[in-house]
């Protein structure tokens, strides 16, 4: 049977699969084990990414101790520390002892890995990563052009493994995979809160894991400088708190980042977001202010003096010292967001911009983004920079990263320039993975030539960091990022938002495992806010219901600085939780389903409801003791009512007799004053009540 990837309709995923009755199968995800568990030999294509094509075949190969692997490429260092983590990882989810040894015998070997070229060692814009995956009942063979094809290949076999009739198998299959995008990202703020090293190893096994390939690291802000620099120590002396990355932690860094098929792209943002720069080097500001570390968020004043060729001295020398430091041939100069205000505050830029007929504080930075292009040029880079760098005039050659819409990225692909997407994709908004992920950086009614549509490098995900710290950072990253991981990865058609949340669910779970805090860090906040595991419990009933407000209106109710304790409710819950999309699949059960699974779902959906009506005594006991609750006190009182609303409508509809319209109304303000605003945490729970409020009318 060939199945090439499709995209079966919403909500008919689980009717076809129910038709196809042998191989991949796609099940719907449900909220409690129930009766498909019957079909023990079906085989479930969890992987995320999905394939470019992938065929399955009748068997699967039993994962024993006698599994041994082989290559060509035995001596490429990256590829033997790849395999080993591999079986590491396959023999802790299996409890097979495994043997961890690479041979170069490949005729016996169970897992056969052939590199056309066994000698790149680094990841670059222009590498090959596809692969052919071949599985049978008794043999794997992994083909690559290079190692890095081959490291997307072998994680594509963790995610094939899995328990059948008893045994963990592999799935006899054949997978021919490459990625649609080259430029697959993650950008993490680490200046406005710093990440130490922990967090950005974590993150670099979790990109690995669902095939992204470039970490940029936006390393300067307004609130730190967070890279040692040799040639200009009070960078990081005066402009970080002593929260910085060492030069030789970073060539550790982008080693570690290397032998997992991810480049590291360092982001130095000029003229714009400098203040951390000026505390040390006040004479590259435009105005001679008292520079101090930057607490509060926003657009600052402060910006490289453009006019004076000092600064492109330093800058000169700055870049070729990184660009020694960084080996990917790429380097963000940031661009964003510089006002222009001082600028034209100072008498002797306004004189310098009449001098040299620059009309506008937007035409000064281009003419300063022009000649930091060519400094970057002179030490053997590209240069990325922010939309704000893209004018009529801008060079060819620099690269733009669109935050501020879709529409400058085809403004740069016309102007040739070549481009990558970040703005749908700003985790710190907090919308639903399902939102980022329909945002296709080509989409299907794109107005783009063919030779246009090339320059469209892929897409970034961004975590920019005013309300994150290292604790909560993985929750707010993980798993959405691996909903875009797809989206950059897999062909354009793979857009099933059910089949993408069934995968995910499992992904979380292996991101889990593999050391990410995005599931422990909620868990464990749950504990402290509560004070106990017991007091853990009960609020977990009522946390797993909320979802952290949006970026601004957090930023209204709280004026977040770099100085404001993360360690509240809103902390804790987590973007986009998976009650959400259980909860919707379980209505939608109730709603659409007879008999046997109708009662069920309505038997479920009725203790959620329960659960959800308990919570009023048990919080407020807790809150007596645990002041911290009482940040969310109006969504305490909300949760029960919302109970009340769901097991009512329930009674309702299976009473087949309608309700009192006073009642109905009543119900409606409820919804109504739950979708607003408040506690900076939201509701994700409501859209299936209103579908139940509205069921229970129609009778
Ligand atoms: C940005 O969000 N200022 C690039």
């Amino acid at each position: 049977m060939h199945q090439e990837l499709s995209s079966v309709p919403r909500g008919q995923r689980h009717a076809t699969s129910l038709l196809q009755s042998c191989m991949w199968v796609a099940i719907a995800p449900l909220l409690f084990a129930i009766s498909l568990h019957a079909q023990q030999s079906l085989s479930i294509n969890t992987l995320l990414p999905q394939p470019t094509k992938l065929q399955a075949s009748a068997g699967a190969l039993p994962l024993t101790s006698l599994f041994t692997v082989a290559s060509n490429a035995v001596r490429n260092p990256v590829l033997a520390s790849a395999t080993r983590r591999m079986l590491d990882e396959i023999e802790q989810k299996t409890s097979t002892q495994l043997s961890k040894t690479l041979g170069s015998e490949t005729g016996n070997a169970t897992l056969t890995i052939t590199l056309t070229d066994p000698t790149p060692q680094r990841p670059t814009l222009e590498t090959d990563e596809s692969y052919t995956l071949n599985v049978t009942a008794s043999r794997i063979t992994l083909q690559a052009a290079n190692v890095f094809g081959a490291l997307h290949g072998l994680e594509t076999i963790k995610q094939l493994v899995e328990p059948q009739n008893g045994v963990y198998v592999i799935p006899a299959v054949s997978i021919t995979d490459n990625p649609r995008f080259p430029w697959r990202g993650l950008m993490l703020d680490v200046g406005r809160h710093f990440l130490p090293l922990p967090v950005i190893y974590r993150t670099i096994d979790a990109m690995a894991a669902v095939k992204l390939n470039v970490l940029h690291l936006h390393l300067t802000e307004d609130q730190g400088f967070r890279l040692e620099s040799k040639r200009f120590p009070r960078l990081t002396e005066m402009g970080s708190d002593g929260l910085f990355y060492t030069q030789e932690q970073m060539r550790s860094v982008i080693a570690y980042a290397s032998a997992h098929g991810v480049r590291i792209v360092p982001e130095f943002d000029v003229p714009g977001h400098v203040t951390s720069w000026l505390v040390g080097y006040p004479e590259l500001g435009s105005m001679p202010h008292d520079y101090k570390i930057g607490r509060t968020f926003g657009v600052w004043d402060p910006a490289l003096d453009p006019t004076k060729e000092s600064t492109y001295k330093f800058l000169d020398s700055f870049i070729e010292e990184m660009a020694a430091l960084f080996p990917d041939e790429y380097m963000h100069m940031g661009g964003d967001e510089s006002n222009g205000k001082d600028w034209k505050a100072n008498p002797a830029i306004a004189a310098y911009m009449q001098q040299h007929k620059i009309k506008s504080t937007d035409d000064l930075q281009v003419y300063f983004s022009t000649r930091v292009l060519a400094l970057v040029k002179k030490h053997k880079k590209q240069m990325v920079g922010w939309d704000e760098i893209l004018q009529p005039n801008t060079p060819k050659d620099a690269i733009i990263q669109s935050w501020r819409g879709a529409a400058s990225l085809n403004t740069a692909a016309s102007q040739g320039n070549r481009s990558i997407l970040s703005a749908p994709y700003y985790l710190d908004a907090m919308k639903t993975a399902e939102r980022m992920y329909l945002d296709d950086p080509i989409p299907a009614d794109s107005k783009l030539t063919p030779e246009q549509t090339k320059l469209i490098l892929g897409g970034e995900v961004t975590m920019w960091a005013e309300q994150v710290t290292q604790e909560t950072v993985d929750s707010r990253v993980w798993p959405r990022t691996a909903a875009l991981a797809e989206r950059f990865w897999s062909p354009q058609n793979v857009r099933d938002v059910d089949d993408l949340y069934r995968r995910l669910e499992v992904e979380s779970i292996r991101l889990d495992a593999l050391g990410l805090t995005h599931i422990s860090v909620p868990n464990m906040g749950l504990r402290q806010l509560a004070g106990s595991e017991r007091g853990a419990a009960q609020l977990a009933v009522l946390i797993s219901t909320l979802t952290p407000a949006s970026f601004h209106f957090r930023y209204e109710q709280q004026k977040t600085s770099q100085l404001t304790p993360m360690g509240n409710v809103v902390d804790f819950t987590r973007p986009d939780p998976p009650l959400r999309q259980d909860f919707r699949l379980l209505v939608e059960r109730y709603l659409h389903t007879t008999d046997a699974e109708h009662e069920l779902a309505r038997q479920q959906l009725e203790s959620l409801f329960h659960a959800w009506i308990a919570t009023r005594p048990s919080i407020d006991a807790l809150a007596l003791d645990h002041p911290l609750l009482n940040g969310v006190k109006l969504r305490r009182e909300q949760l029960p009512q919302l109970g009340f609303l769901g097991v009512q409508s329930l009674g309702f509809i299976e009473a087949k007799s309608p309700p009192d319209p006073a009642w109905v109304q009543t119900q409606a303000v409820l919804l109504k004053q739950a979708a607003e605003p408040h506690d900076i945490v939201d509701f994700v729970v409501l859209p299936p009540l209103q579908s139940l409020l509205d069921a229970s009318q129609q009778h």
